[in-house]
């Protein structure tokens, strides 16, 4: 795979208090082969916990597709499934 696969994890309040800070953990819990084809970055409200029910924060996007209650365990199975393609 060429480019990166870019995760934006949502640390605005609604997310951070349903466990973002956990997805945050994300860099350390990636093998090394997946790390070095990840970009992580952090964003302030993504808007999505106000168009959404606030109950599925947190919310993800990896590579713009959104994903709701995200979990670290979520988020790696998908990065692992793109990684893969
Ligand atoms: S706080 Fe995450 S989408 Fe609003």
């Amino acid at each position: 795979m060429s480019s990166k696969i870019k995760v934006v994890i949502c640390s605005g309040t609604a997310c951070f208090v349903m466990g973002a800070s956990d997805i945050l953990l994300l860099e350390e819990s990636l093998s090394s082969e997946l790390s070095k084809n990840v970009e992580i970055e952090g964003a302030t409200c993504l808007g999505l916990c106000k168009t959404g029910e606030r109950n599925n924060a947190p919310y993800v996007t990896i590579n713009g597709e959104v994903m709701a209650q995200a979990t670290l365990p979520k988020v790696i199975a998908r990065i692992q499934e793109l990684n893969d393609a």
